[in-house]
Order: structure tokens, then sequence, then C-alpha cells
């Protein structure tokens, strides 16, 4: 089977967790340090908190910045579960704004209308990769005292008019899960310039304590391993060669479905370095061609992936949530339309053409 997504782990990886694990130590340890010192470098920030994974790294920034009952955050309708439900962890309400159709990031101009005095955040998400129009959202967001959090989660390397990701907002949550752009296993990390929020998150992702044994948060365990930090060293050595081969295998499928009237293909703005974290294209419907569509490659040894069949405002748990009047018609439209193909740094080109050829075929045939 030709995997949708599937981490590229190579020996030096496995090498460097083994030598964590022969340390003898597996947490807490300098490891975990230095991925944090070599990912702030990597990103130009001043501070990188390593956390437990990204849900953790989202909900850490919402603490940190304060968010909490009373409080209004603003989020993309079509987005992972996560950026969402961190936000009702933390006591505040998310309100839903509807997606552009191009990028599939938040569409700016309905947050005008959306913002209001309860408005503590907006999390622009750079969702597949492709960064969020952060012109528009920061705009806004320094106009009125809003905090802005980025959600780079499927973003690491992306960059917006040639500034990475991450340090473009107040705060950035990032995840290291295996389909991201490195793994660390399960992982993630806040990014900051601030020195303040940077300690907050240190102390609150390690039960609030200041010294050892003496709280003065009330945080949570929420710290990532050494030897998740020594994968995750490994893999940032390289980070910029998996994402060039991302890019390159993505050029491949650009080439070869770009005659196809039936699909829609990802775009790259020209203020934006897209990461292709998922390669995520949008099937014309003329009865169920999307899930048909994908059945097909099944059968032929190819896995697919739905990111999301089911927006956030659809979620059955998500009652809590407001959305903008305008909310959400294009994410609806999405939820129907968009199709992940296989596309991963271990990934071979003669694959993707493969997957293209069975993708022109089907539409041949249809
Ligand atoms: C956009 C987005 N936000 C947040 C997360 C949460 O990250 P994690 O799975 O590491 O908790 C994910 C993970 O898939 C994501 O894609």
């Amino acid at each position: 089977m030709i995997r949708v997504s599937a981490p590229y782990i190579t020996d030096d990886d496995i090498k460097a967790v083994v030598d964590v694990l022969h340390s003898g130590m597996l947490a807490f340890g300098r490891v975990g340090e230095e991925f944090e010192r070599e990912l702030a470098r990597y990103l130009g920030v001043k501070h990188a908190v390593a956390v437990c994974n990204g849900t953790a790294a989202l909900y850490l920034s919402m603490r940190a910045l304060g968010v909490g009952p009373g409080d209004e955050v603003v989020v993309p309708d079509f987005t992972f579960f996560a950026t969402a439900s961190t936000v009702l962890h933390a006591g505040a309400t998310p309100v839903l704004v509807d997606i552009e159709p191009d990028t599939y990031t938040i569409d700016v101009s309905q947050l005008e209308r959306v913002v209001s005095d309860r408005t503590k955040a907006i999390v622009p998400v750079h969702l597949y990769g492709h960064p969020a129009d952060l012109d528009g959202v920061v705009s806004i967001a320094r106009e009125r005292n809003i905090y802005v959090v980025e959600d780079c989660a499927q973003a690491l390397g992306a960059e917006f008019r040639g500034r990475k990701v991450g340090g473009l907002g107040y705060v950035a949550a990032f995840s290291f899960y295996p389909t991201k752009n490195i793994t660390t296993g399960e992982g993630g990390a806040v990014t900051t310039d601030v020195d303040y929020t940077a300690d907050l998150v240190k102390l609150l992702r390690s039960h609030g304590q200041k010294s050892r044994y003496y709280h003065v948060e009330l945080g949570w365990n929420m710290r990532m391993t050494d030897i998740g930090a020594a994968l995750g060293l490994s893999q940032l050595k390289r980070v910029e060669e998996m994402i060039e081969r991302r890019r390159k295998l993505a050029r491949v499928y650009l080439e070869e479905l770009n005659t196809l009237r039936q699909v829609r293909l990802p775009v790259e703005k020209p203020w934006a370095r897209h990461t292709y974290n998922l390669f995520t294209i949008w099937v014309e419907d003329s009865g169920g061609a999307r899930d048909r569509l994908a059945d097909f490659l099944r059968k032929n040894g190819v896995e697919t992936a739905i990111h999301y069949p089911t927006p956030l405002h659809r979620q059955p748990v998500l009652t809590g949530v407001r959305k903008a009047r305008e909310c959400c018609r294009v994410s609806d439209e999405a939820s129907k339309h968009v199709l992940s193909l296989p596309l991963h740094p271990g990934l071979r080109e003669e694959d993707v053409l493969y997957v293209s050829k069975l993708i022109k075929s089907f539409f041949r045939y249809m």
C-alpha cells in the first residue's frame, strides 16, 4: 500500500534514540534542551518549549495567555478538532469563521465582523502546510489588542513573506506527530519571543514547579521525553531536505494533474512557502466522485485520507461554540470535496507518477 503519510526515519535517527536509551537519562535531560535551542534557532524565535504533543502546545498557549471563562477565541471552522477543543478546555468559547476556498485557511474578511470586546485571541491555522494570510489577521489583532496564536501543527518550515511561521504572532503551537514535517513520536512545542510567556509555559508543562517540589502554578505533566527530543533533534538536521523533497514530489503531482478539469490542485500564494505536509486536492463533484476516487485508489494499493470530513460546527461534542454569521459555507463544501493524496519524503517519484496515472484513468473512464 502506498501510504498517505509516513515518518521518514534514518539510521542516524535510530542511533540518536538508542544513544539516549543508553545514557539512562530519558526525561528532563540535556537533549530536550538542545532540541528546544535548535528548534528556536531554525525558526528564528527566542524561545521554543517542547511539550508532549501539539494539543498540549495549543492548550498551554491558551493558559499562558490567560484565556478563560468569558473569553472568545476565533478559530477557522475547517481544522483538526484540537484547535477548538483546547479553547473549550481553557474555559473559553471558540468562535468559528469560514475558510478561503483556495488555501483552506482562515477567511480574513470575516474577522472584522466577528471580533468583539470579548475576543482574546485569533488562531490562524496554517492548514496542510500553507500559511494563513497573516497580514490580515495581525492587523486586526493589533488594532483590537488581540493575541495571535499560530497553529503551526502542519506547517514547520512554512514561510509567510519570507519569514518562518511560528514567530509571526504572539505565540505558536507545533505538533511533531509522526505525520508532521518532523516527528518526535508524539510531541509538540510552544514558540514565542516573549520571555514571560515562555517561562509560564515551562512552569505549566511541569506541575508549576519553580524549584524541585515547590509549586507556584497549578500545572500538569505535559513534558516531552528525551527519547522524543533526540529523534526530533536528529530530524531537525534534515528538515529542509525533507521539505524540499515534499515540494519536489508536489511539483510532480501538479504537473501530472494540471490538465484535469475535475480536480482543483493546491495553490501556493506568491507570498507563501508551502511545505505540503498534506497534498490535498478538491474533487469536483458529480455524484460522489471524491469517495469513488478514494475507493478506486484504495483498490489499486493507494491510501488517501479526508482532512476533514466533518467541519467543527458539525462536531457533536462542540456544542458550546459560536459561529460567524457568514460561516460556514466554504468549509461545508470543502468537507465534501477534499482528498489528501500520498505525500511524504520517503515516497518515490514513480509512486507519485503511479498515483497520478490512476487518477487520470479514473476520470477518463468515469
Ligand atoms: C491543525 C492541527 N492542530 C493541532 C493538532 C494537534 O496536534 P497533536 O496531534 O500533536 O496533539 C493537529 C494534529 O494533527 C493539527 O493538525
